[in-house]
């Protein structure tokens, strides 16, 4: 705890930072700032981050770590660089305390640390009283990450342009679902620059997708998933390629990468039979399975004393 906080305190708010899957990901090409124009689906799961937060006197975000993955707490960390951005914006003069109970592992394209940045606006709008136009924090959360908007939406939504420009999409069918976490990580830019040229997915292959969940079906559902960035990611890590033939052999429906990797997701027609998968586990040096299901929310303030 930092010094200029109320000493043993409790918790003000606690806020929640869902994990995303990308379900569909066609890169349409790259703009003159840099970045490529997407067309996307995300979906928000149950794998989840905890924010507490807790008022301090003193300027800034003092920021504490706790959980199973290791990320760093320093200035670089989204939920401080995102509480700055507001408190500058704010002109406030006095900061938080902010806790991260860190489940979703960085670097595997599960959007854990832009969820971070998103569930750290809207609990520090919470803890400071004040509330953003959406649209400016919608700007604010595009300034830190092009996935941070998606998150203040949450549920089932396409994103275009770099993923900010967003709109609800039909919800998926009754299925199974799990996140599997390989050792390695993946480094966005990377996997943006092993890009092939002129590999997209079949043209009507979204039209299918939406169609597909709006009729609840199943198999045009599983069909038409897929992710542009997935064939660069698998020849900079070839292994991805054995973990996905190991879970479509165990039963899945489909395996592909979810943003930029490196984690993969796969589709059953049933939860059971994903856990099922979870409980049996992959081969050593395969990946760590973590049963999930879609959620119709995004980060979200839980709780306020
Ligand atoms: O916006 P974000 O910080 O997630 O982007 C990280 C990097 O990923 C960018 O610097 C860029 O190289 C790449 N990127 C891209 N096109 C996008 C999103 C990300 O080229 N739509």
């Amino acid at each position: 705890m930092s010094p200029d906080a109320e000493p043993g305190g409790a918790w003000d708010l606690t806020a929640e930072a869902p994990a995303k899957l990308n379900l569909y990901l066609e890169v349409l090409g790259k703009r003159p700032d840099g970045y490529h124009d997407l067309r996307t689906v995300f979906q928000a799961v149950d794998l989840a981050d905890t924010l507490r937060f807790r008022r301090r006197t003193a300027a800034g975000i003092h920021l504490s770590l706790e959980g199973p993955e290791p990320v760093p707490g320093g200035p670089e960390n989204l939920v401080v660089r995102a509480g700055e951005a507001l408190a500058r914006r704010l002109g406030r003069t006095s900061g938080a305390e902010i806790l991260l109970t860190k489940r979703v592992p960085a670097g595997t394209g599960l959007g854990g640390g832009s969820s971070d940045a998103a569930a750290a606006i809207l609990g520090l709008e919470a803890l400071w009283g004040t509330s953003l136009d959406p649209g400016d924090r919608a700007a604010l959360g595009l300034e830190l990450g092009s996935d941070v908007p998606f998150f203040f939406l949450g549920g089932t939504a396409v994103g275009e342009g770099r993923g900010e420009r967003l709109r609800p999409f039909p919800a998926p069918p009754p299925c199974g679902w799990l996140v599997a976490v390989p050792e390695f990580r993946m480094a966005t830019p990377e996997a943006y620059r092993a890009l092939s040229p002129g590999l997209t997915r079949h043209k009507q292959a979204f039209t299918m997708l939406e169609s597909a969940c709006i009729r609840g079906t199943f198999e045009g559902f599983v069909e038409n998933l897929g992710n542009d960035l997935e064939a660069g990611v698998v020849r900079i890590q070839p292994r991805l390629a054995r973990i996905e033939r190991e879970i479509r052999s165990r039963g899945a429906a489909f395996v592909g990468l979810t943003g930029s990797g490196s984690a993969l997701f796969a589709v059953f027609r049933s939860q059971g039979d994903a856990e099922h998968l979870v409980e049996s586990g992959l081969p050593e040096g395969g990946a760590r399975l973590v049963a999930c299901s879609p959620v119709d929310y995004g980060a979200r303030v839980v709780s306020q004393a």
